[in-house]
């Protein structure tokens, strides 16, 4: 007797009055939402993971109706009455679920009916748009790596020439007419511009990162205070904390740079009068997104979001957000979510962005230190 029939003989003898978990703590361990639903389609159960997906606590969703959560015409209510129907388990996988609360798109959803309960049905739920995330986010790793070769190939190539060309304008200028002086004047203006670019992309380059244990509330501080004394100084920044949150594993000067990006761009998306910028953490316990085409689970327990209230992502650059060169400003570079997925990406992190009209949210997923990582050198 081996493998699977082996197991089921050994549990069929195990050692009568054996301690068996009942059905909702096994439930509870699950890392996929699942949530029990009565005959009018009100909450009877939800366990953790169901508490994130639908961002409430078991205490709110029990006994509320799906219907307060979700519009009388999502295909869910479809499913779940199909369910009922035919008394048998029905699945859906490409389900969007959007309210003026849940935003979640390429959803799993498997229903069944449950015997104990009169109506009753049982739903998981698994959020598709994670595994869609992550090849993104695989795909912008490329297109990073990309700009890494070309800012090596253009700080040795340009770098040098330039500011012989820059040179020699200022030294032509000397000698030159009232009409020759400012051409020599937007060589040099010019020169300026190319150079501050190159120096932009050499920020792409390899530079080894330096783990340690970061304060990620210090970071987000630092930022906030450089943001409202330049780029910011006329809106108002908000702080959404979870005080109890361990610190971050990362590179605390890549995490400023990370974060004063995502700022920047939401100060320079927002209304200057009716502005506002969230700043938002929050632990994620025990989830763990599995890696497409890997067994492969990370653990990225920490969540920051950096939220605005302006327009939204313009359509024509949401598809190619995170890649070099997409921009939709006058004089922008469209580097620095480029940037930002490149340095993201050392961490082992993740990066979503959710926006809709009036509200965008850029939602970083980063690691915890690894088990036995001295927390006393916690950089401040
Ligand atoms: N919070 C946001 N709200 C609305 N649109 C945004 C937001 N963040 C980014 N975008 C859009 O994404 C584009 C790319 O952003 P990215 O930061 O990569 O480049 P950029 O801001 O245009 O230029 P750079 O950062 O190099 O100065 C922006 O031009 C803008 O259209
Ligand atoms: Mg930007």
């Amino acid at each position: 007797m081996s493998g699977v029939i082996g197991k089921v003989a050994a549990f069929a003898r195990r050692p009568r009055g054996a301690a068996v978990p009942d059905a909702a703590a096994i439930l509870a361990a699950l890392p996929l939402p699942a949530v029990v639903l009565d005959a009018e389609n009100r909450f009877r159960f939800a366990n953790p993971a169901a508490e994130l997906f639908f961002q409430l606590s078991q205490a709110s969703l029990q006994g509320l109706a799906l219907s307060e959560l979700l519009p009388e015409d999502s295909r869910l209510f479809a499913l779940i009455e199909q369910v009922r129907r035919q008394d048998a388990p029905v699945a859906d996988h490409d389900l969007a679920l959007d309210s003026p609360r849940l935003h979640r798109h390429g959803v799993s959803v498997h229903g069944a009916p449950l015997a104990e309960l009169e109506g009753g049905v049982v739903l998981t739920l698994q959020d598709g748009s994670t595994a869609a995330m992550l090849d993104r986010q695989l795909h912008f790793l490329g297109a990073a790596r990309g700009a890494t070769a070309m800012a090596a190939m253009l700080a040795h190539e340009v770098k040098n020439p330039l500011s012989g060309i820059r040179g020699a304008a200022q030294l032509l200028e000397q000698g030159a007419s009232e009409g020759d002086r400012e051409l020599c004047t937007l060589i040099q203006e010019e020169a300026d511009r190319i150079r501050k670019l190159v120096d932009r992309m050499e920020m792409f380059s390899d530079r080894p990162i330096e783990r340690r244990p970061v304060n990620i509330h210090s970071v987000l501080d630092h930022v906030r205070r450089v943001a409202q004394t330049g780029f910011a100084c006329h809106l108002r920044i908000a702080e959404e904390y979870d005080p109890s949150l361990p610190p971050v594993w990362g590179d605390r000067d890549q995490l400023v740079q990370i974060l004063l990006n995502l700022v920047k761009n939401a100060a320079e998306a927002v209304d200057p009068r009716e502005g506002e910028i969230v700043l938002a953490t929050a632990y994620h316990h025990g989830v763990r997104i599995a890696v497409p085409g890997s067994s492969e689970r990370v653990h990225l327990p920490l969540t920051v979001i950096v939220r605005d209230n302006g327009p939204g992502i313009p359509e024509p650059v949401r598809a190619t957000l995170f890649e070099p060169f997409v921009t939709t400003k006058k004089g922008g570079q469209g580097l620095g979510l480029a940037l930002v997925a490149k340095l993201v990406a050392n961490h082992g992190g993740l990066i979503e962005c959710d926006s809709r009209p009036g509200r965008t949210a850029f939602r970083l997923s980063l690691p915890a230190p690894p088990p036995g990582a001295d927390l006393s050198e916690t950089e401040e």
